[in-house]
């Protein structure tokens, strides 16, 4: 069985697209019990004896903890997966080094099985398991980071576009749940029409546009309100942050 250290928001969309019984800890919320409790398996308070129990343990604590908790539990010759942000295979190494260590940064979605899961370089062993979220993508352990700022923070950024957009067409008189439908409905039908060409945005946009019609104005609005240069800031400010120290607890 699958073995979460952990039981926040990303063991939870993890176990969840993954479905079936799960073992996990928490630090004493009931997460871990709550979790348990929708997909079935086992509880811990110890992990100890939950790495000792499961046959694969994915580290879903804060990025801080990674040693603390390392040096509470045996996981040798069992593959550790971590999703600890800026936290480096090297870093994953050392803390297990009889382990085989996969660095990878999933995002939310993967609980719809939808989800984009980046795995560095080395970490290819646990990608028939993670193919099982969604999509896989292997990247040098040097651009993870980027992974981060690129699919790992983007439910959060996808969602505040959608408020926008639909408080938006609110504000404008249309009742929340068609202006929601419409939205989600026109954001799942673009990604779908973008994937299958390749991601050609500029053959998609050109083809809603007319010259000097309602297309062409609404976004030659959005690009002068700067919204392309609000993604390019967002990016730099996650990357700085993952550069930040994360301190451990154990040194603090
Ligand atoms: N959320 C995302 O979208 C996302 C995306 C990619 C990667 N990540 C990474 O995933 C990791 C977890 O993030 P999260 O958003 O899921 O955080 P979270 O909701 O705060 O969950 C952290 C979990 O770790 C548990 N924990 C703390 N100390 C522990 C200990 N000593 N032993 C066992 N469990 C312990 C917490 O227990 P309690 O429940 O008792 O507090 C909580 O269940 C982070 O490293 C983050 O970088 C998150």
């Amino acid at each position: 069985m699958i073995g979460f250290i952990g039981a926040g928001s990303m063991a939870t969309a993890m176990a969840r697209g993954w479905g079936g019984p799960v073992l996990a800890s928490d630090s004493g919320s009931g997460r871990a019990a709550a979790l348990v409790e929708e997909l079935g398996g086992e509880a811990f308070r110890d992990n100890a004896a939950l790495a000792a129990a499961a046959e694969v343990l994915v580290l879903a604590h804060r990025p801080g903890q990674l040693r603390e908790i390392a040096a509470s539990v045996d996981a040798a010759g069992k593959m550790v997966i971590s999703v600890l942000g800026p936290t480096t295979t090297g870093e994953l190494r050392a803390a297990y080094p009889e382990s085989t260590v996969v660095r990878t940064m999933p995002n939310t979605a993967v609980q719809m099985r939808r989800g984009v899961i980046a795995v560095a370089e080395g970490g290819e062993a646990a990608t028939e398991l993670l193919s099982g979220l969604g999509r896989v993508v292997v990247l040098p352990e040097h651009q993870m980071n980027l992974a981060t700022a690129t699919s790992g923070v983007m439910p959060a950024y996808i969602a505040l576009v959608a408020e926008a957009a639909i408080d938006a067409s609110m504000c404008y008189g249309l009742p929340e749940r068609e202006a929601t439908e419409m939205f989600l409905h026109t954001l799942a039908g673009t990604a779908e029409l973008l994937l299958s060409r390749g991601g050609d945005t500029i053959a998609a946009r050109r083809e809603v546009a007319s010259p000097g019609e309602s297309t062409v104005r609404g976004v030659a609005m959005l690009e002068r309100r700067g919204l392309r240069s609000a993604f390019n800031d967002a990016a730099r400010a996650v990357l700085e942050r993952l550069e930040q120290p994360y301190p451990d607890p154990a040194t603090r």
